[in-house]
């Protein structure tokens, strides 16, 4: 982000943000942070106009914090709405917001029931104006998901969704091996093994919440098997898993009171599946609750015919070793200073302001609500083979 060119001074450009929480401002628990982005994509020509969140006391608190720093210019006409309806009915024409930021729980958007359907609404309110929507993109049925797909294609609305791994220099070096080479994809196999020492949200830990690690979590690492192998066919998805009742989904460390949670509604310690894409290719996914400390483990591997294309910790340190035809040595390929969540920031603003061409948006809606359905499947899938417990 500091090789960049510094923001130049200019027109206003409105942001309304929805959610105040973690993704949009920060936390310990992980590198993101898209207003910190926006800041320093922008500079001064950034103006958060809105920012909607039912918690006033959370929404205020993160904008004193904007308002006694450096960035104050951005922040200190901020009017913080409790719904999206609020802050429509209260928008002048001339404070029409050039893109809305979406970071609220997914459980408030991605359908068309009322109360849950944030795109429909902002749509009919502010129809064209462009959205960020974080990932997962609901919690709620595919096919409703797939129905506010529709409204946007429809709509002709520009929308990017936050799968930011796809924007990793390593992610793009991996593609461009693939599509130099003319290679078809054989295979890819993704493993995500989480540190969950510190994950304190009890929802997280409930599947009526979250709707579990694979789609929670794990949706990165499907996202990244379709990005580089194509659709998933769901029909072939099979997967086992190990519950919590089960002498090997025992765990020693779980921040959380779980016994606050139906039984039937624990999230499993290990979710192991296996699919065909309609390339022919096959995929697996092995994601498993097992560490502790702060780290994951974390490594997708792709093969072709004399490649193999081996991704390790994209959240941290992303790696990519390589090894071609001809060669049985791995290459080593890394870059420094790659900030993925800056550059899917970076390319939708830029597509805002100069054209959808300007930059690539590498994950759309209805890509993203693919891989939505994508991590269903593996949960269902892994669900029908749940051997119940002896009573
Ligand atoms: N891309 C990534 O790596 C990444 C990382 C973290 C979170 N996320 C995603 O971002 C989203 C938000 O996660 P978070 O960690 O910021 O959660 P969070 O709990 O920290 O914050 C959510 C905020 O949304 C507010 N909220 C609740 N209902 C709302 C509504 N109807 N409208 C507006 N705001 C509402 C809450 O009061 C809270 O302030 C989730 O979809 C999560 O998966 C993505």
């Amino acid at each position: 982000m500091d090789k960049q060119k510094p923001p130049a001074p200019g027109e206003d450009f409105r942001v309304a943000i929805v959610g105040a929480g973690n993704i949009n401002f920060g936390s310990d628990e992980g590198p993101w942070n898209h207003s910190f982005r926006l800041e320093h994509k922008l500079g001064p020509r950034l103006k958060v106009t809105a920012l909607i969140d039912p918690s006033e006391e959370r929404a205020r608190r993160v904008l004193k914090t904007k308002c006694d720093s450096f960035v104050l210019s951005a922040y200190k006409d901020t009017v913080v709405y409790p719904t999206a309806e609020a802050f429509l009915s209260a928008l002048k024409p001339e404070e029409r917001p050039h893109a809305i930021w979406v970071g609220s729980p997914p459980a408030f958007r991605g359908r068309v029931e009322e109360g849950r359907d944030l795109e429909e609404v902002l749509n009919k309110g502010l129809p064209g104006v462009p959205l960020f929507v974080e990932k997962p993109v609901s919690t709620g049925p595919v096919d409703q998901a797939f129905a506010v797909a529709n409204m946007i294609e429809n709509s002709n609305t520009l929308v990017s969704v936050g799968y930011m791994l796809r924007y990793l220099k390593v992610v793009q070096k991996m593609k461009q091996v693939l599509e130099e080479n003319n290679l078809r994809v054989m295979a890819v196999n993704a493993r995500y093994i989480m540190a969950y020492e510190y994950t304190a949200k009890l929802d997280w830990w409930d599947k009526t919440q979250n709707c579990g690690p694979i789609v929670e979590q794990a949706t990165h690492f499907c996202d990244l098997s379709r990005y580089f192998a194509g659709e998933a066919d769901l029909s072939t998805v099979m997967a086992h898993s190990v519950e919590h009742f089960e002498p090997a989904g025992q765990l020693s460390k779980i921040p959380v009171d779980e016994s606050r949670i139906e039984p039937v509604n624990r999230i499993p310690r290990v979710t192991c599946a296996t699919w065909k894409f309609d390339s022919g290719a096959v995929g697996s996914l092995t994601h498993c609750v097992a560490l502790q400390g702060h780290n994951y483990s974390t490594e997708l591997d792709v093969y072709a015919d004399g490649h193999m294309l081996r991704l390790v910790d994209p959240y941290n340190a992303p790696i990519l070793y390589f090894r071609r035809p001809g060669d049985d040595h791995e290459e080593i390929v890394r870059y420094q200073n790659d900030d993925p969540f800056f550059s899917e920031v970076s390319n939708f603003i830029d597509c805002i302001e100069h054209g959808s061409d300007a930059a690539p948006i590498l994950s759309t809606y209805e890509d993203a609500v693919k891989t939505y359905a994508l991590t269903w499947a593996i949960r269902e899938a892994s669900e029908r083979t749940i051997k119940k417990p002896a009573q």
